[in-house]
């Protein structure tokens, strides 16, 4: 039968799994993939180059077991897709590694960080291209897991009046919400001299490198939708919101052992890491590569 009787069926692509450089499962048909047999630690071969570009545009969402990486290795795998950012709380910070923001979590932790559905920093201008996350230390009654969502799909099964709505709106994307010490994620910071980061961003952006369209607001970030009333605006945010995090097959989930990477698209999905494990500890850092351009509708 055909899609157009299922509006909200996801239609399992014809992706390859033919891979020379390592070996690849998946973890849904449609978003996260298990890689083994590449050792992070060394540099990339241009066909390993190859071939993990490819993997990462069709799931997004890479996870590499047991890999041994030093601050250094950990860093130089993130350079060799782009420029390294610093996040807003350790510009100027006295720390041998300021690329690498720690996520570490115990038992006097006040927050865990990216504890609630959120893309990394998007009230920065320039998107965070992807994130490399290097948990070295899992919770020993196991838990910490991390959520991820497919923002393709998320963008896909709107009704097409929906699209056509949210085509050409704009949204706020505020750092103060996640970074402050009263309000949202409760990262729990003040802020810094400059101020926190705050960007206005298209709704609906195409990926600069597939070319192809994704919802692009967050929880973590996204105050407000810009020309719309406030009321409208939280209304549309909202329901946005609800679809993504209760449409289970836009989500996988990754579970991480120790020495585990994972590298992630960070226009094409959002992630929610999930704090089960208090009093135990879940220690790591993660580094991010910068887009070279604004997103754009
Ligand atoms: C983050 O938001 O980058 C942290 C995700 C995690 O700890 O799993």
């Amino acid at each position: 039968m055909a899609l157009e009787h299922f509006p909200d069926h996801v239609a399992v692509s014809e992706r390859s799994l033919e891979y020379d450089c390592f070996e690849i499962t998946t973890l849904t048909p449609h978003i996260g993939a298990e890689i083994r047999g590449l050792d992070l630690s060394s540099p990339l071969s241009s066909e390993q180059d190859k071939e993990l570009r490819r993997a990462l545009q069709d799931w997004m969402v890479l996870v590499f077991p047991e890999q041994e990486l030093t601050a250094d290795q950990h860093k130089a795998f993130g350079s060799h897709f782009g420029d390294l950012h610093i996040h807003p709380q350790l510009r100027g910070a006295k720390m041998s590694h300021p690329e690498i923001l720690p996520v570490h979590t115990n038992a006097d932790s006040p927050f865990t960080p990216g504890d609630g559905w959120h893309a990394d920093v998007t009230c920065e201008e320039l998107p965070l291209w992807g994130s490399m996350l290097y948990i070295r230390e899992t919770p020993e009654c196991g838990g910490g897991d991390t959520l991820y969502a497919d923002m393709y799909t998320a963008y896909e099964l709107l009704s097409e009046p929906m699209k056509r709505f949210l085509e050409g709106l704009t949204a706020i994307h505020d750092g103060a919400g996640p970074y402050s010490e009263q309000q949202g994620m409760g990262l729990g910071r003040s802020a810094p001299g400059e101020g926190f980061p705050c960007s206005e961003h298209p709704v609906v952006v195409r990926h600069p490198d597939t070319g192809r369209k994704l919802l692009y607001v967050n929880s973590g970030f996204t105050t407000r939708i810009v020309g719309l009333s406030a009321a409208e605006s939280r209304g549309i945010l909202d329901l946005l919101f609800r679809h993504i995090d209760s449409t289970p097959k836009l989500h996988c989930r990754v579970h991480w052992g120790p020495k585990t990477l994972t590298f992630w698209d960070n226009l094409a999905t959002q992630h929610h890491a999930i704090w089960d494990y208090y009093p135990h500890s879940r220690v790591g850092g993660r580094v991010s590569v910068l887009g070279k351009t604004r997103p754009t509708a």
